[in-house]
């Protein structure tokens, strides 16, 4: 079994909020490190490092970065996105209240190579007890002279801000974060321009995700090719997995990318109750394709294997469906939320995920027929890859991945007018 790696977070049972104990385990060691490289060589070492996103679309975050103009003038942002609303997806929460310290000091490194003047973290709303363990955390960092004027001698001036959400999944879209932070309705803006070029209030802006941020300071500290030596080799370093749903031992794992879904599933995650089999397994969150069981046995936690086996690695949120589930009813799940979180601006999202949701109840109804899976398919297709922001796309795959690898399920329903599994209705 793959051993769990301890880069992001503490042991269990420890916790490591407060600066001493932080500082205890080389904490801040990376960032005085990085304050006395140039900046350039800072984003390099990111870059070589091969670090991609974990906030969902996995893209190189050293790349990212360089996209920031060449030219310096300021102000310039980060926003970091702490908004973690993707159901079964909770890894973030894991470092905001454990490990604070570790994305104030990649935040600050990552200020360092991007010169940049100011962090506004934009949080989950519900997140009141990571929100008040990170702020603490910030104002002691503040007091130890890693935030605010000339930090460590460095020249550098830089402040992080803390920002609480109203409970919209949207906000969590980072265009949609940035029209909340600057005081307006949530909703997402098209591109171009990106935020690299035109971001918060319009200035060049570095967005990353909470877990993408705290991999920073130990790449600076042990350097890019320490980190190649984890994971594979297009997606290095290790994540957070966060396993939910029918194991015995659900809960958070650090390990590495491209370990087997299989061991996370039967081993670090205790497996399934005794008697029941796997039925399905969602790899990265509700936005992305399911697997069933047979896929879920083969692959392995990578970009490229996910990619190839028809699903992606998005947030490596895994959430397991054993024999005793119903796959149409997980689907009437995500349909209702994806319904409910659409900011409405499109078209084929508003009204799709609208009809999504009252299909897929209705095969639930016992109500449907064989033109409604169809049609369930029709309207997937028809969401897909033309609009302002990928909430459309997320929901059309969330669902419509179920039917697709599910159909015999979806057909029984119709066939029996209603749950083969045990026949009682459904109301959601
Ligand atoms: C509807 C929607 C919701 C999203 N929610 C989150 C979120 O809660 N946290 C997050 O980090 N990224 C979220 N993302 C992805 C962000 O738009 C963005 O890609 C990410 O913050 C970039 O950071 P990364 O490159 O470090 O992953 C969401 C995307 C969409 C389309
Ligand atoms: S795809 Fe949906 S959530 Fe995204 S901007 Fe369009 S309507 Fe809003």
């Amino acid at each position: 079994m793959t051993s769990e790696v301890r880069l992001l977070l503490p042991k269990d049972d420890e916790n490591w909020s407060s600066i001493d104990s932080y500082r205890q385990n080389e904490g801040y060691e990376a960032a005085r490190k990085a304050l006395s490289m140039a900046p350039e060589a800072v984003l390099e070492e990111v870059k070589a490092s091969g670090l991609r996103g974990r906030g969902g679309a996995g893209f190189s975050t050293g790349t990212k970065w360089s996209f920031l103009p060449k030219e310096i003038e300021h102000p310039r942002y980060i926003a970091c996105n702490a908004d973690e609303s993707e159901p079964g997806t909770f890894k973030d929460r894991q470092i905001l209240e454990r490990n604070p310290h570790k994305l104030i000091e990649g935040l600050l490194i990552a200020a360092w190579a991007n010169h940049i003047d100011a962090a506004y973290v934009y949080m989950r709303g519900e997140y009141r007890g990571p929100y008040d363990n990170f702020v603490a955390a910030v104002e002691q960092a503040r007091e130890a002279g890693f935030l605010g004027k000339n930090i460590l001698g460095s020249g550098l001036d830089f402040e992080i801000h803390t920002h609480r959400g109203a409970g919209a999944y949207i906000c969590g879209e980072e265009t949609g974060l940035m029209e909340s932070l600057e005081g307006r309705k949530g909703q997402p803006r098209k591109r171009p321009p990106f935020p690299a070029i035109s971001g918060l209030w319009k200035r060049p802006t570095v967005i990353n995700n909470v877990e993408s941020m705290s991999h920073v300071p130990h790449i600076v500290l042990k350097g890019a090719d320490w980190f190649k030596t984890l994971g594979t080799e297009k997606s290095t370093g290790t994540t957070i997995f966060g396993v939910s749903g029918d194991v015995l031992n659900p809960g958070t794992f650090e390990l590495p990318l491209g370990v087997p879904l299989r061991e996370i599933i039967f081993e670090h995650a205790g497996g399934l109750r005794p008697g029941r089999s796997l039925k399905a397994v969602i790899p990265g969150g509700v936005s992305m394709p399911v697997l069933t069981a047979e896929m879920a046995m083969d692959v392995t936690m990578d970009h490229d294997t996910l990619q190839k086996a028809g699903t992606l690695l998005g947030t490596g949120a895994i959430v397991v469906m054993d024999d005793h589930a119903c796959v149409v009813r997980a689907a009437i799940l995500i349909a209702k939320f994806f319904r409910h979180e659409s900011c409405g601006q499109c078209t084929q999202c508003r009204e799709g995920t609208g009809w999504l949701h009252k299909l897929v109840k209705s095969v639930e109804a016992g109500t449907a027929t064989m033109q409604d899976l169809d049609t369930i398919d029709e309207v997937t297709n028809f969401m897909e890859g033309h609009t302002i922001c990928a909430l459309s796309d997320a929901a059309a795959w969330g669902t419509g991945w179920f039917l697709r690898r599910f159909r015999s399920e979806f057909e029984a329903h119709v066939h029996q007018g209603g749950c083969p599994l045990d026949g009682v209705s459904f109301e959601v």
